[in-house]
């Protein structure tokens, strides 16, 4: 399978595949590199880096980079870090850069090629759920900076994306859990049909049914392409991929990384779909749903006390505000969104005690 994602410069193909067979082909069709450098992290590293560099070596001289694995490392010092690599075997702009990781790894390795002597192509490799069905597409890469998140970053599109599925079959069932979260948050925003197909592929989904993997991969990139098509820059429309984050990202400082992107994000999700009932926008129904599908897969568990006060500081913080105002979005309809700017304090505080009576 295979979309191609238009932008404005030059567009790029995201491959979904079941296998490795293929990549340096794909490689091929987008770059004669010099050089290969894959940056990547400890867990992956033992796994899989001597099957990719195998690969590549077909291609060019191939080394890596690996950082210590999390969230944790993503910031600056692993950058110079890599930088330091990248110099110690004379990188220049004819070479190429290789994300082999999840979101992690793929935000830092796209930054460095985005800034590393003003620019190296790279391709993403993702490895897990999030970075499969969401981080690896759509050209945002970055870095936390103190205690924001992505708080330093570019748009820096890939030259390719080559999505093996299989790779999922090594990730620790928590990861799996947690990137499904954002699959969900795509066919809530965007796409009926996915939504009720992992309503209907759970079982499946869980156990990595290769087919149907396969399938739900496709049907999420599609709606994280079509979005990012209409708004590459995040000046409109795009914001909506930001359903479940602004609080989601809140919890997930204040927690210091014990919950993992995707829980955070499901813990969001469910906040804002309570936040659109209470103003009416939403039945009731469909928070009901929202959370009944998220809890099928192991999602909202138990959700340690955090003070509101503490949650909105870190709302506010948040890049994403307008002109001193955040922007958070709110559902209608399944598929149905809209943003608004208004969000008090208060509904922060009602949401907080639907998530801790929610979940368990
Ligand atoms: N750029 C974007 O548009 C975007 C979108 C969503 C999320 N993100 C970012 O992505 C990050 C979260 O990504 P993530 O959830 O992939 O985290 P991650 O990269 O830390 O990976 C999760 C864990 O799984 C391990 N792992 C990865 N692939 C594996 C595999 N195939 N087998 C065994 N272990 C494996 C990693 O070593 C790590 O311990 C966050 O920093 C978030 O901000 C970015
Ligand atoms: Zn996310």
């Amino acid at each position: 399978m295979r979309i191609l994602q238009k932008t404005i410069i030059r567009p790029y193909d995201i491959v979904i595949n079941n296998s490795f067979e293929g990549l340096k082909d794909q490689i091929l069709t987008v770059s004669k590199p010099s050089g290969i450098c894959i940056i990547t992290d400890s867990h992956i590293a033992p796994l899989y880096l001597e099957q990719v560099k195998a690969i590549v070596e077909e291609i060019a001289p191939a080394y890596a980079h690996v950082f210590e694995a999390g969230e944790a490392s993503k910031n600056i010092a692993t950058v110079t870090a890599i930088y330091d690599t990248l110099l110690e075997y004379s990188m220049d702009r004819s070479g190429l850069i290789i994300a082999l990781g999840g979101g992690v790894a793929g935000d830092i390795a796209g930054f460095v090629a985005a800034t590393y002597m003003r620019g190296v192509p790279f391709v993403q490799l993702p490895m897990t759920i999030v970075a499969q069905n969401d981080s690896s597409i759509g050209g945002k890469v970055g870095i936390d900076y103190l205690d924001h998140k992505n708080m330093v970053g570019a748009f820096n599109n890939p030259a390719l994306v080559y999505i093996n599925t299989m790779v999922l079959r090594t990730l620790p069932q928590r990861e799996i859990v947690g990137g499904l979260a954002e699959v969900i948050k795509h066919g809530v925003i965007e796409d009926v049909a996915l939504f009720h197909y992992l309503m209907t592929h759970k079982e499946s989904i869980l156990g990595l049914d290769d087919a149907v993997i396969l399938e739900m991969t496709y049907k999420s990139c599609k709606v994280k392409c079509d979005i990012v098509e209409q708004d590459p820059k995040e000046t409109g429309i795009r914001k909506i991929l930001n359903f479940g984050h602004t609080i989601g990202h809140a919890i997930e400082t204040l927690s210091q990384f014990k919950y993992n992107h995707g829980e955070c994000v499901a813990y969001g999700m469910c906040a804002a779909a309570f936040i659109s009932y209470k103003r009416q926008l939403l039945t009731v129904d469909i928070v009901h749903e929202i959370t009944a599908v998220c809890h099928s897969f192991g999602l909202l568990g138990f959700l340690e006390d955090y003070k509101v006060q503490d949650i909105w500081e870190h709302m506010t913080y948040d890049k994403k505000k307008a002109h001193g105002k955040i922007a958070f979005i709110l559902l209608k309809a399944i598929g149905t969104t809209t943003i608004v700017t208004d969000i008090s304090e208060e509904e922060v505080a009602q949401a907080m005690t639907f998530i801790k009576e929610t979940c368990h």
